[in-house]
C-alpha cells in the first residue's frame, strides 16, 4: 500500500517536470501501460487475500485515476503552451509604424501652372486648351505674322510639312477661341510650345500660358493691373511690373514685361493690345472690340521664383532636382 502511494508521488514529480508530449507519453507508458508500474500493482490484486482486496483495490484505483488526471491536465497545459509559442512566432505588432514608401509629388512646373491657373481663374479667366500640332494659318497668318517673320523660318520651328508644325507659341489659342466664342471673353491657355533652341535658358520644348481678354474699352491699364495682380500673388506684395516697348505682329502696342523680384528686373512675358488685324481675321469688329493678350513663360516664372539657374533641369528628371521642389 505504501509502495503504491509512493508511485503516485513519483509520477506526480515526473509529470510536473515534463514539458513536451513525448516525455508525457513515456510517463503514461511507464505507469499506466500494459506493463506499467500501476498496472503491475493491479495484477498483484488477484493474489491478495479476499478481505484485503477491496481496500487495496480502492487505493490503487485512486492512484490510477489521479495519475490519469494529472497526465491529462499536463497534456492540456503543454498543448496550450505550444499554441502560444506558435502564435508568438507569427505575431504582428499592429501598433508598429508601417514601412514607409516614397510618395511622388507634382513636378515643379505643374505646380507653377496650377498656381497661375488659380490666380487667373479667381480674376474671372477661363482655362482652355489647344493642339500642339498646328497649321501655319492659326500659328502665324491669323496672328498677323507676315511671311518674312523669322519664327516662320524652318531654322526656328519644327515643321511636318509646309503647312503643319509644332506650335511655336500658345497664341494660336487666341484665334481658336475667338473663332468659337463671341466677345466679351477672358481666357488663359497653358501648354507646351516648340522652337529650335537649346541652351541654359532655352529648350526646344517649353511651357507657356497665353492670356486673352476681349471687351469694350479695354486699355493698357487693364493689362498692367492684371499682370501686377498676378505678380503680387506669385512673387509677393512687393513685386512690381514694368512694361517695355517691344514688337509682336499680333499686338499693338506690344510690351516685354519685367517683374521686380528680390532686387532684379526679370523678363518673364510678352504682352500687348490685340492688333485690329487679328480681330478682323476672326470676324470681330475692331471698332467695337478691344483687348489685351499676354504670353507667360512658365519655366521662366519657376526659375525666378525658385532661383533655378538652368532651364534644362526641368526635363533632366534628376531626382535630386525633382525632390527639391
Ligand atoms: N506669343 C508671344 C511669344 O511667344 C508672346 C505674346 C503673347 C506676346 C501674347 C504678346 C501677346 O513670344
Amino acid at each position: 500500500m505504501k509502495e503504491v502511494k509512493e508511485l503516485l508521488i513519483e509520477a506526480k514529480d515526473e509529470i510536473s517536470s515534463a514539458n513536451d508530449m513525448a516525455s508525457l507519453n513515456n510517463i503514461r507508458i511507464k505507469y499506466l501501460g500494459k506493463k506499467g508500474l500501476v498496472t503491475l500493482e493491479m495484477k498483484k490484486l488477484k493474489k491478495l487475500p479476499q478481505e484485503e482486496k477491496p481496500k487495496f483495490g480502492a487505493v490503487i484505483n485512486k492512484v490510477r485515476n489521479e495519475i490519469e488526471k494529472l497526465l491529462n491536465e499536463k497534456m492540456e497545459e503543454i498543448r496550450k503552451n505550444e499554441k502560444i509559442k506558435k502564435f508568438e512566432k507569427i505575431r504582428v505588432d499592429v501598433t508598429l509604424p508601417g514601412a514607409k514608401r516614397d510618395k511622388g509629388h507634382l513636378h515643379i512646373l505643374t505646380k507653377v501652372q496650377r498656381e497661375l491657373e488659380d490666380i487667373f481663374i479667381s480674376m474671372g479667366f477661363e482655362v482652355v486648351e489647344g493642339p500642339e500640332v498646328e497649321d501655319t494659318w492659326h500659328n502665324f497668318d491669323a496672328l498677323n505674322t507676315p511671311e518674312w517673320h523669322p519664327a516662320r523660318d524652318a531654322q526656328d520651328s519644327f515643321y511636318f510639312d509646309e503647312k503643319t508644325l509644332l506650335r511655336t507659341h500658345t497664341s494660336p489659342i487666341q484665334i481658336r477661341t475667338m473663332l468659337e466664342k463671341k466677345p466679351p471673353l477672358a481666357i488663359i491657355s497653358p501648354g507646351r510650345v516648340f522652337r529650335r533652341d537649346y541652351d541654359s535658358t532655352h529648350l526646344p520644348m517649353f511651357t507657356q500660358m497665353e492670356g486673352l481678354y476681349v471687351d469694350k474699352n479695354v486699355t493698357v491699364r487693364h493689362l498692367k493691373y492684371t499682370l501686377e495682380e498676378m505678380a503680387r500673388r506669385v512673387f509677393g506684395e512687393s513685386a512690381k511690373v514694368r512694361l517695355k516697348p517691344s514688337f509682336f505682329p499680333f499686338t499693338e502696342p506690344s510690351y516685354e514685361v519685367d517683374v521686380w523680384f528680390q532686387g532684379n528686373w526679370l523678363e518673364i512675358l510678352g504682352a500687348g493690345m490685340v492688333d485690329p488685324n487679328v480681330f478682323r481675321n476672326v470676324g470681330y469688329d475692331p471698332e467695337t472690340w478691344s483687348g489685351f493678350a499676354f504670353g507667360l513663360g512658365l519655366e521662366r516664372i519657376a526659375m525666378v521664383k525658385y532661383g533655378i539657374k538652368d532651364i534644362r533641369d526641368f526635363i533632366r528628371n534628376d531626382v535630386r532636382f525633382l525632390e527639391n521642389y
